[in-house]
């Protein structure tokens, strides 16, 4: 029987600050697997906010891990991107609750003031909007994030002018 030959081009090594960052946080789990996410973390700052794909395949590789199972977690938690975002995060729900008081022209007019399409970054590089699920806080509906700071009862115009107030 011949042997398969495995011809992807080798990885790039992890940048040495993450290595020694996993080696370090490595101290303080149990597991491979339960040092994925602080691991993911930690790389996700090193290249700037986001997770390409030398990144997650140098995590799954530094930590033994398949791919597969490292990609699944990265697409499971919101947390984590795979592509770049703004220095400002914006979540704008669009669940029933949201959506039924204006959820969905909240996210349009945040699109619209910041000129973008969602899971894109802004010219200026200070926002990137996504429209969301569900942020937990359906009472105060419509609502979005902006990082971490929930901003209730919104309508269009104090939408803007809460993302006019950023950095
Ligand atoms: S439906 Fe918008 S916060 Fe829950």
């Amino acid at each position: 029987m011949s042997e398969i030959k495995d011809t992807r081009p080798a990885l790039p090594p992890l940048p040495d600050d993450v290595r020694s960052a996993i080696t370090e946080l490595r101290r303080h789990y149990p597991t491979e697997e339960a040092l994925l996410l602080p691991a993911l973390h930690f790389a996700q700052k090193h290249w700037g906010g986001w997770l390409p794909e030398e990144a997650i395949l140098g995590v799954a590789d530094e930590l033994n891990l398949a791919p597969a199972k490292v990609f699944g977690v990265i697409t499971f938690y919101d947390l984590f991107h795979q592509s770049p975002v703004g220095r400002h995060r914006v979540r704008v729900c669009t669940n029933l609750s949201c959506a039924l008081r204006g959820g969905n022209e909240i996210l349009e007019a945040v699109k619209k003031h910041l000129n973008v399409a969602e899971n894109e970054v802004s010219a200026d590089g200070r926002c990137s909007v996504v429209g969301f699920e569900c942020l937990g806080a359906c009472e105060q509906a419509p609502m979005m994030m902006v990082d971490d700071d929930y901003h209730p009862h919104l309508t269009p115009d104090s939408a803007s002018r809460i993302l006019e107030e950023l950095d």
